[in-house]
């Protein structure tokens, strides 16, 4: 089956990557250790390990999922030029911290790990690729978690300006496209990801998440001015782990328990969109007694240094209701949701909903104005490399197609759509369980969930199909 859609002239097609999850090469040339790196797979304890990774850092495991990956740090080259042979316009790719800063407080850069970037962006600009950079993806330095506590410490906010520096003055020309903080909202469900946070022995987590959330809206937004400073035509964005929630009912009771769990979402955009805390946080945070500790020039930062554009990645939609006692739930992308039973569900349990894609962009366009840049959204599943060395991922291209027509629609319903970067486009470890076998790729990687495989890329089935997808502009999809 073809469909034609439509979809604006310059549109960024493209796919995403993440450092931390495709890099391997965990301490080569003078890398400072990152927070994937000290967690083992879903098998030997990664969920406590998360928990706890103080105690984790101490613990040693069999295995280590990052430290080899997929290898993306030797064979940048043959990905890139893969990329770029199915007609790439954008490639979204994060910097890892802990190679340019090992320490993430040093003065001075670590000179070797600027080099990669510098090789990754050369490559994507010789094929008309635009970078498109995420300068913290799930990377403070663990360094940093050690020392001074991670993000709950104020004076990250300063090695991580040190750090932005860097980037912004080394890459203007070559970099237009950056997002300060991979799925900010994420710090308040996996704290080590999201802040290098311990909170295992916290008395009040809230309180520390919320502090530290805090701390990065106010880097983000001085990331914002110095980034527009030193280059104004830098178009810097923010990044939500985004979905819609849904209510379980028409209960009135659900409906407003499906507002208050979207509000826990908007409460980051709010910031760095309209520059202010939302109303609704005053209650929030009376409720569960969090102290804001804010300095008198925060306000007036936030208020003055918002994003050009709004990023988010989609996987589904989510359910909630004023009751959960007797719902069925089921995974997603961190938090489970209650079941939905209109929709199907991944091997991995997370529903899938194109429609609630559409839903989501309305959503968040109506509330922010501002364009929007979809730098997530595919399927995880299990693929077969058949011993001809084909795949046949046919229900991945299910899965794009369906998003990408609502993508389309959303776009005819007037929303301002940059882009679409799909995940793991090259197939990466997972974030959320360790696993090879968790794939999202248009390319196969020969590895398996024990570290075992060549590392050989292969083409499947979706590579042929989104390269048609993108040169005819979304017209044959
Ligand atoms: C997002 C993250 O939350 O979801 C990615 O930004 C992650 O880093 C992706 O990989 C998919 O989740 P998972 O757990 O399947 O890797």
């Amino acid at each position: 089956m073809t469909v034609s859609k439509k979809f604006p002239q310059h549109f960024l097609w493209g796919g995403a990557l993440a450092a931390n999850q495709s890099e391997g090469a965990f301490q080569k040339d003078g890398k400072g250790l990152s927070p994937v790196d000290i967690l083992p797979d879903g098998k030997h304890g990664r969920k406590d390990a998360l928990a706890a990774p103080l105690k984790a850092l101490k613990t040693t495991y069999d295995y280590y999922p990052s430290h080899e990956s997929v290898d993306f740090y030797h064979h940048f080259k043959e990905d890139i030029a893969l990329l770029a042979e199915m007609g790439f316009k954008t490639f979204r790719f994060s910097i890892c911290w802990a190679r340019i800063f090992p320490n993430g407080d040093e003065s001075e850069p670590n000179e070797a790990g600027l080099s990669f970037y510098d090789q990754v962006i050369e490559e994507c600009l010789s094929y008309n690729i635009e970078p498109l950079v995420t300068i913290n993806h799930f990377d403070t330095p663990v360094a940093l978690m050690v020392n001074y506590g991670g993000w709950k410490n104020r004076q990250l906010i300063d090695f991580y300006l040190n750090y932005c520096q860097v980037l912004f003055k080394r890459y203007t020309g070559k970099v237009k496209y950056w997002l300060t903080f991979n799925e900010i909202n994420m710090i308040l469900h996996i704290p080590l990801f999201g802040g290098a946070l311990d909170i295992s022995e916290e008395s009040n987590p809230d309180q520390v998440l919320y502090q530290s959330a805090h701390h990065q809206l106010v880097a983000s937004a001085l990331a914002t001015k110095l980034a527009h400073e030193i280059d104004p035509t830098f178009q810097i964005g923010c990044m939500l782990a985004g979905a819609t929630y849904y209510p379980y009912s028409c209960n009135p009771k659900d409906i407003w328990a499906a507002i208050e769990a979207n509000r826990t979402n908007y409460f980051f955009i709010d910031v760095q969109s309209k520059g202010y805390y939302p109303k609704f946080a005053e209650r929030f945070f009376k409720e569960r007694n969090i102290q804001l500790e804010i300095m008198p020039e925060d306000l007036e930062t936030l208020a003055t240094n918002t994003v050009d554009f709004i990023s988010f990645s989609y996987y589904s939609s989510r359910l909630t209701s004023d009751d959960l006692s007797d719902k069925e739930s089921t995974e997603g992308n961190v938090f489970a949701s209650l079941k939905n039973p209109y929709l199907e569900r991944t091997e991995w349990g997370w529903q899938i909903d194109p429609l609630g894609l559409r839903i989501t962009m309305n959503d968040l366009y109506d509330r922010y104005e501002k364009p929007l840049f979809i730098v997530e959204n595919g399927l995880g599943a299990k693929d077969i490399l058949e011993a001809d060395n084909t795949i046949d991922d046919t229900y991945r291209i299910d899965y794009t197609r369906n998003h990408l027509i609502e993508i389309s629609e959303a776009i005819a319903d007037g929303v301002d759509c940059l882009g679409y970067t799909s995940w793991g486009c090259i197939d990466l470890i997972s974030a959320s369980t360790g696993e090879m076998s968790k794939r999202y790729g248009f390319v196969y990687v020969d590895r398996d969930d024990n570290g075992n495989g060549d590392l050989k890329r292969y083409k499947k089935k979706s590579f042929t199909w989104y390269q048609q997808v993108i040169a005819s502009n979304g017209e044959k999809l």
